[in-house]
């Protein structure tokens, strides 16, 4: 009874509490898809709807009945004889079908809602049960707003469920006001005190975010079936989410005294992608298990730990739950040593100086874009790459002024090694005046005879990749610039090229490899 075993049954029930979601209305086709996927995934029951709620609920149900094979498929019924008959006749095809019977036993329910007593409550249950073991004998009982039940008038019922035939007893915290805590002492004292052949179960809801914490409290305490749904949706504020409750008992085992489950975890994610697209519900990135960035890191320190040994910073091993790998996401807050390692697993190599400019340049870039593409990341190599082994000048900072109403106008500030030298210019738009103004700081001005731009990737923040070839004095070199900013890429594409014509005239013999023709 209760906790004699080590398997922990999965019960899914995206297809019935899932879908009384707000805006979710899944089709016949659907639905199937969705369960043959959650077969797949291992569960060990599919709660596949309500039939009498509608044709199509039990159209949908009498499908997945029909054809998936391996998990339980049950149906869900009130007490009505109508609802139990109804739910039969949905799932008789299944390879195991399960009804599954709800009556509410709280008090405020009984009153409010059912207007029943409480013997008639017990009476309802009776009956109901002895109904659906005609058709029968895995047979599922509810007290539905189970955790705000007097736990004595929940060993009433519960104990004429089984004695009428039910194997399951499922106890709901339907509006999601339980704690774990106490939820699990609940669980405990039925057990104790409910006699017979049964197995206990959870249903939490989470509208104060404890539905896993109460299930897994439930489990604690001897509940071997857990009733949850992909990604937690269900009414209001979800269900518990089958993928954190697996993962939880997976991952902490020592915890769990060895418990189990059937699960086979590399489809969660898969399976979380699917009723995400179909249900249109979005997962949050930062969902547990599932969400996109559950196993990135973006930190320095954590992404150093990281690249050092996994764990340091994961508990779960991404393939395990058909996720990819740890991803290192670059972006303001990376250290050189993911900056690095990224650089490297694309097959560009920068060392000293070179990767220590690059790091600066990329630093900077990120505190503009939120996140940085690995053709981000070649731009700026290659405008590294492209600035030659020795720069004269740096950018420190650029002020460019212009409009329709104005005459575009710049000042810039390079770092010329330790001096800070300055320039300011006026010119026909504001890239022209940000040449200038480099001109004017450098003493180094041409013409451009090429001036390309183009983005590196899509999107409002991409960055302007600026190519410039600058003919001056006999000499021509050719300079790349990448800014968020297309004016601050010219600039730096015009600097780039300013630097080389500067080593081509202080060291001639460079001529022949950089200058043009
Ligand atoms: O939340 C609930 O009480 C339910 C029952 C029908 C099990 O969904
Ligand atoms: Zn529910």
């Amino acid at each position: 009874m209760g906790d004699a075993n080590d398997r922990v049954m999965i019960f899914d029930t995206t297809l019935r509490d899932g879908e009384q979601s707000p805006g979710i209305a899944l089709d016949v086709g659907e639905k199937l898809e969705i369960a043959e996927q959650l077969a797949r995934l291992g569960v060990d029951v599919i709660e596949a709807g309500f039939p009498i709620a509608s044709d199509g609920d039990f159209e949908a149900v009498e499908a997945i009945a029909r054809a998936v094979r391996g998990p339980v498929v049950a149906g869900l019924a009130r007490t009505a004889f109508g609802d139990i008959d109804r739910a039969w006749e949905a799932v008789r095809h299944a390879e195991r079908p399960r009804i599954h019977i709800f009556l509410a036993t709280s008090k405020i329910h009984m009153e409010k809602k059912l207007r029943m007593s409480p013997e008639q409550v017990k009476a309802e249950a009776a009956a109901s049960v002895a109904r659906a073991r005609g058709y029968t004998t895995d047979i599922e009982f509810s007290p539905e707003d189970g955790s705000r039940s007097d736990p004595d008038f929940l060993v009433e019922v519960l104990q004429i469920a089984v004695d009428a035939g039910a194997t399951v007893l499922n106890i709901p915290d339907t509006v999601g006001y339980g704690v774990p805590e106490e939820y699990g002492r609940l669980i405990r004292y039925l057990i104790d005190h409910v006699k017979g052949d049964y197995i206990v179960s959870t249903h939490c809801h989470d509208d104060l975010g404890l539905a896993v914490a109460n299930s897994l409290a439930g489990v604690a305490n001897g509940a071997r079936q857990v009733e949850c749904a992909v990604n937690g949706i269900g009414e209001r504020a979800g269900n518990a989410a089958l993928e954190e409750i697996v993962m939880a008992i997976r991952t902490r085992g020592d915890y769990f005294a060895g418990l189990e489950t059937g699960v086979r975890t590399e489809e969660l994610a898969r399976t979380s992608r699917l009723v995400s697209r179909l249900t249109g519900y979005p997962v949050q990135y930062n969902k547990a298990v599932v969400g996109r960035n559950a196993f990135a890191h973006e930190s320095g320190i954590h992404q150093h730990g990281v690249l050092s040994d996994r764990e340091t910073y994961e508990i779960i091993d991404a393939a395990s739950v058909g996720q990819e790998a740890a991803q290192i996401v670059l972006g303001k807050h990376s250290g050189r040593h993911a900056f690095a390692d990224s650089l490297e697993k694309m097959g560009l190599s920068l060392q000293g100086d070179a990767l220590n400019q690059a790091f600066v340049r990329f630093k900077e870039l990120a505190d503009r874009k939120v996140e940085i593409t690995d053709a981000d990341l070649e731009a700026i190599v290659a405008e590294e790459l492209g600035a030659g082994a020795v720069h004269r000048y740096s950018m420190v900072s650029i002020d460019v002024h212009g409009g329709t109403a104005v005459t575009p106008s710049a000042r810039v500030v390079l770092a010329d090694g330790d001096v800070k030298v300055e320039g300011e210019a006026q010119g026909n738009g504001m890239i022209d005046a940000a040449i200038a103004s480099i001109a004017d700081a450098t003493g180094v001005s041409g013409t451009l005879v090429d001036f390309n731009v183009s983005s590196v990737t899509g999107g409002r923040d991409a960055l302007g990749d600026v190519v410039v070839q600058l003919e001056s004095g006999g000499l021509r070199a050719s300079g790349r610039g990448v800014a968020t900013d297309v004016v601050e890429a010219s600039a730096r594409a015009y600097l780039n090229a300013v630097n080389k014509i500067v080593r081509l005239r202080e060291q001639p013999e460079a001529r022949d490899v950089e200058s043009g023709p």
